[in-house]
């Protein structure tokens, strides 16, 4: 195994995700939440999502006909790739299941402060262009509240709030901060819970709940502990925590700077060249011994595509497992089903995405 490091900022070698779930403290999710969300997206009912807090009171608050929200955020640090998309598909997913309002938060401060070589105007220009494919991903208009953090200024407010109730030792210790970090990471913290507690800000005390990789657990913690102190007297709020997709190569997280993940911009030619050259092949070295021992599903990067974002019938997609496992289906016919896919996919993404600069006006909240 790689040795393996885990802060908000940075992901590498393997994760061991239950050794996660006991350090943190959150719980696995249950057969029983399970149960309640089997309509909802394959990243939610298929396992990328496999941990949480409090999860099941936030569908009992939505039983008993009180008051959810979601509130996901995007840190813009470059265009968006397919990876991003999972905490925003699963939002909407709820958001259609459960009829509820979703907060976006997207934070040019924090890529801005994290990134040494992100310029100020780069960060606004990746939050511009990270919106538009937000919104074309059709979340319900009037019920869906995006906002940049050097655009929507009102949310200083609530985060000068919260820094005054955060150590700096709190925030040291939560994400492991270097002397030689810049001050805007000691802050930005306080920024982010401000972010996560905003629907109840605006709305009230009620149960929100936040979909986020796992590696974003740290905020999770310090929001809650904020939540409940006197100033404010808001819920906890809930927590949906993924796993990592794996990137093209098959790699713990799909970052970008190995060039091997699909971005949202491709052309189907550059998706067919990535998926035919890096995708991480569970398959035999030969058609010989392909058909003679069958691939490993579980290790296919092309299946798990499927899998977690792509094949959303489960009899197909428990067909393609099968042919694959017991090598009637090749690599290269698996591939195939995935190019097809992700073209088809981006294809009316990238026509959205053009028309979601027209829509801006009805998703973005304004000071
Ligand atoms: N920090 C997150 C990231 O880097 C983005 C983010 C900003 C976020 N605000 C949030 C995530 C609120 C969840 C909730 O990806």
């Amino acid at each position: 195994m790689k040795k393996s490091t885990m802060t908000p900022w940075k992901v590498e070698g393997d994760v061991n995700y239950e050794k996660l779930v006991k350090e943190f403290g959150t719980s696995l999710i249950s057969e029983k939440i399970k149960k309640k969300i089997e309509k909802c997206h394959p990243l939610l009912r298929r396992g990328i999502y496999f941990s949480h807090r409090d999860f099941d009171k936030w569908l009992e608050a939505h039983e008993k006909g009180k008051k959810v929200s979601v509130i996901t955020g995007r840190g813009p640090s470059e265009k968006m790739h397919l990876g991003h998309l999972v905490p925003f598909l699963v939002a909407k997913s709820l958001q259609e299941q459960f009829n509820c309002e979703v907060f976006i938060p997207v934070s040019d401060d924090e890529k801005f402060y994290v990134k040494e070589n992100l310029s100020f105007d780069d960060s606004m220009k990746f939050s511009e262009d990270n919106i538009l494919d937000l919104i074309a991903l059709e979340f319900k208009p009037g019920k869906t509240f995006i906002f940049e953090d050097f655009v929507y200024t009102n949310i200083y407010k609530y985060a000068a709030k919260i820094a005054k109730r955060i150590t700096y030792s709190e925030a040291k210790a939560v994400f492991g901060l270097k002397p030689e970090n810049n001050v805007g990471w000691s802050f930005y913290p306080a920024m982010q819970a401000a972010h996560i507690l905003f629907p109840q800000f605006m709305r009230g005390k009620h149960m929100s709940v936040v979909p986020v990789g796992i590696d974003q657990d740290p905020f999770i913690r310090l929001t809650r502990d904020v939540a409940s102190h006197r100033d404010f007297n808001l819920e906890k709020p809930a927590a949906l925590h993924a796993k990592f997709v794996p990137s093209l190569t098959g790699d713990a997280k799909m970052s970008s700077s190995e060039g091997t993940q699909i971005f949202l911009s491709d052309t189907e030619k550059e998706v067919e060249n990535k998926i035919k050259r890096y995708a991480f092949s569970g398959g035999q070295n030969t058609i010989e011994e392909h058909r003679q021992h069958g691939g490993n599903p579980e290790k296919d990067v092309s299946f798990q595509y499927l899998k977690y974002f792509f094949e959303l019938n489960d009899e197909k997609l428990k067909k393609i497992h099968d042919d694959y496992k017991s090598g009637k289906m090749l690599t290269s016919e698996l591939k195939q089903i995935l190019i097809e896919k992700i073209n088809a996919f981006l294809k009316e993404h990238q026509k959205k995405k053009h028309l979601a600069k027209g829509q801006i006006n009805k998703f973005l909240i304004k000071n």
